[in-house]
């Protein structure tokens, strides 16, 4: 940007935001904040304050924080969403107080309550000299806090429609209280609509975005570790997320690169669970992504294909296809691209066949977790039931310190809302691949792979591969390693190539598997550390 933009931005800003009439972060007791006046963080990114819909007559106040260096009002939280003040008269004009409860209560002028915090047990008129505050930070978070930094409350763990950088959407085991972002009701109307995006209640391990109890979307199952994809918002901005597990529970979060625009996450008031970075240039909102995705014959949208289908992601146009072994249930209405009755089984499963690997897939819908297994006792527990179909596994510890960190997923019946992601995705495939991939060529560090394996009928013949195929296979591998070696940008030693590590895909092309970590070690060395994290 030259500087004839940023004079023109400046300006613009100028005239546009709400004045600042409290020129500090924060709320201590007895300084209430009223309507037409704001606080803004520190460092000027976010204020919170009065801010009244387009179109409500009489002018319905919500307590809100909003972007305070973006020209347009972005309300980002929500505090009062199911009751308005009314600015019908003067004498309504809500205020907002930080209490000698320690807590943050908004009234309006007879006194009423609108809303209020929850914390517990720490009263007394001494309060004041603690030196408690409502502190908005410069992430956008708005915390009761001590000075010494104890928190009794932020507005990050009672989150809006918006997933902000730094929040955690998740739950915690003990209470399973879980975060959910909720939608406005209309663009216009921030009380609850529909819409919402959590942490799916019966197995805590994924994420739906919901219509009302409906499923609309889902990721797949998190394999628990710290891991990174990205958005390119354009050359130089990025989305890195992360899915975090800890003893007490497991959450998603995610920063951005230093110098991104202003993004965030979103569950729009028509449905949309939406990637959004603010555009200086042409001063819009900028989508960068959109799930489910529209004008696609599948994408994201959930169960899709219908039963025992899967949305191939791999290819340009995403299109229905039928697992392996599988057909079309009504193949007139599948070639009219209507998925609805799914696909069906060639061949009746009997109790004693074997399993296909099946790489590269987000793992279906309706599994049970099985706790505590390990690969082979996983693969056990399928083998040795009848009604199990499939199973996916992964153990995400790599210390055994962490509690159970094993994910032995088992399916009976239909397998629904399943997706091929394939190797590295582009564009919508990027946002799931990798705390939500089932592949072992996404998994960093454990090194272990968390395949789907899928019941199949063995026919008695015997597949052989054709030498054209085997030649295929053995070029792919060569190539792959000749790129390891010589072509990456890191060196990469494969030091157990050998046939099990050579994973194939349905096109039967080859991918390399399960890579050592080592760091060239010099004779008069004693000791080396790796920051760098690597994997297969
Ligand atoms: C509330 O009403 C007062 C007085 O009528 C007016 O000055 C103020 O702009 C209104 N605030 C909002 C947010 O509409
Ligand atoms: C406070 O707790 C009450 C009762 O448990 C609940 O209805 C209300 O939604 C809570 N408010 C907030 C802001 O969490
Ligand atoms: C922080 O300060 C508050 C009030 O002075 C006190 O109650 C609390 O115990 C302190 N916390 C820590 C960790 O020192
Ligand atoms: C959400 O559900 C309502 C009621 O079932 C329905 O009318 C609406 O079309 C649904 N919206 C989406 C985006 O699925
Ligand atoms: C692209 O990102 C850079 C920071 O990484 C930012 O300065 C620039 O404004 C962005 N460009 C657009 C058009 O958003
Ligand atoms: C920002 O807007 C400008 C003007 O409309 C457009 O040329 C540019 O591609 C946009 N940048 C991004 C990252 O969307
Ligand atoms: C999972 O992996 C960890 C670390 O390798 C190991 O200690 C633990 O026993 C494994 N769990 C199972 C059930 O195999
Ligand atoms: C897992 O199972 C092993 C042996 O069956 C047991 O020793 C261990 O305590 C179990 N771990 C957890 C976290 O339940
Ligand atoms: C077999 O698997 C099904 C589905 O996972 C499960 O409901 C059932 O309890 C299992 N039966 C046995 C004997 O483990």
């Amino acid at each position: 940007m030259n500087r004839s933009a940023v004079a023109v931005v400046l300006i613009v800003l100028l005239f546009l935001l709400p004045p600042p009439c409290a020129s500090d972060d924060r709320l201590l007791l007895g300084k209430p904040l009223s309507a037409g006046t704001t606080i803004v963080s520190d460092g000027g990114g976010f204020a919170l304050g009065f801010f009244s819909p387009a179109n409500s007559t009489p002018a319905k106040l919500y307590l809100g924080i909003w972007y305070a260096d973006v020209p347009r009002l972005t309300v980002v939280w929500v505090a009062n969403r199911e009751t308005p003040a009314t600015n019908s008269t003067s004498s309504s004009a809500p205020t907002l107080s930080l209490t000698d409860t320690s807590n943050l209560v908004l009234s309006d002028a007879s006194g009423a309550v609108l809303w209020t915090t929850n914390v517990t047990g720490v009263s007394g008129s001494s309060l004041a000299a603690t030196g408690l505050a409502a502190v908005l930070q410069n992430t956008g978070n708005l915390v009761i806090r001590f000075p010494n930094g104890t928190t009794l409350w932020e507005s990050f763990e009672h989150p809006a429609d918006s997933f902000l950088p730094g929040m955690k959407i998740g739950i915690v085991y003990r209470t399973r209280a879980s975060d959910r972002l909720v939608s406005w009701r209309a663009p216009d109307d921030p009380s609850p609509g529909s819409f919402a995006y959590g942490v799916d209640p019966a197995t805590l391990l994924q994420l739906y975005l919901w219509n009302g109890t409906r499923p609309l979307m889902r990721d797949g199952p998190w394999t628990g570790y710290s891991v990174a994809s990205r958005y390119q918002a354009n050359a130089s901005a990025f989305v890195y997320q992360a899915v975090v597990s800890t003893g007490e529970g497991i959450y998603l979060t995610y920063t951005l690169s230093d110098g991104a625009p202003r993004t965030r996450y979103v569950v729009t008031a028509s449905g949309q669970y939406q990637l959004q970075s603010w555009n200086a240039t042409s001063s819009e909102w900028a989508v960068l992504g959109d799930w489910p995705t529209r004008g696609r014959e599948c994408n994201h949208r959930y169960g899709d294909c219908g039963p025992n289908g899967y949305c191939d992601n791999t290819v340009a146009a995403p299109t229905c296809r039928c697992l392996d072994g599988f057909e079309p249930a009504d193949s007139e209405e599948w070639s009219g691209s209507v998925f609805s009755q799914g696909c069906r089984r060639k061949e009746a499963l009997g109790c004693a066949d074997g399993f296909l690997a099946l790489p590269g897939m987000k793992s279906p819908d309706k599994f049970v977790h099985v706790a505590n297994r390990s690969l082979e006792e996983c693969a056990a527990e399928c083998t040795s039931n009848c009604s199990c179909v499939a199973y996916a596994y992964v153990n995400l510890s790599t210390t055994g310190t962490m509690g159970d960190m094993t994910r032995c997923l088992v399916w009976a019946g239909e397998l629904i809302d399943t997706e091929k992601i394939g190797a590295r995705g582009k564009g919508n495939a990027l946002r799931i691949a990798l705390p939500t991939v089932l592949t072992g060529s996404f998994l960093i560090i454990t090194g272990g792979i968390f395949l789907a394996w899928l019941k199949f009928k063995d026919s008695s013949r015997k597949v052989l591969l054709d030498w054209p195929t085997r030649f295929n296979i053995i070029k792919g591998v060569a190539r792959g390693l000749l790129y390891l070696h010589e072509d990456s940008r890191l060196t990469i030693v494969h030091r157990d190539l050998k046939a099990a590590n050579v994973l194939l895909d349905a096109e039967m092309r080859p991918k390399i598997a399960d890579f050592g970590m080592a760091r060239i070690f010099n004779d008069d060395q004693k000791n080396a550390n790796t920051r760098r994290v690597v994997g297969t």
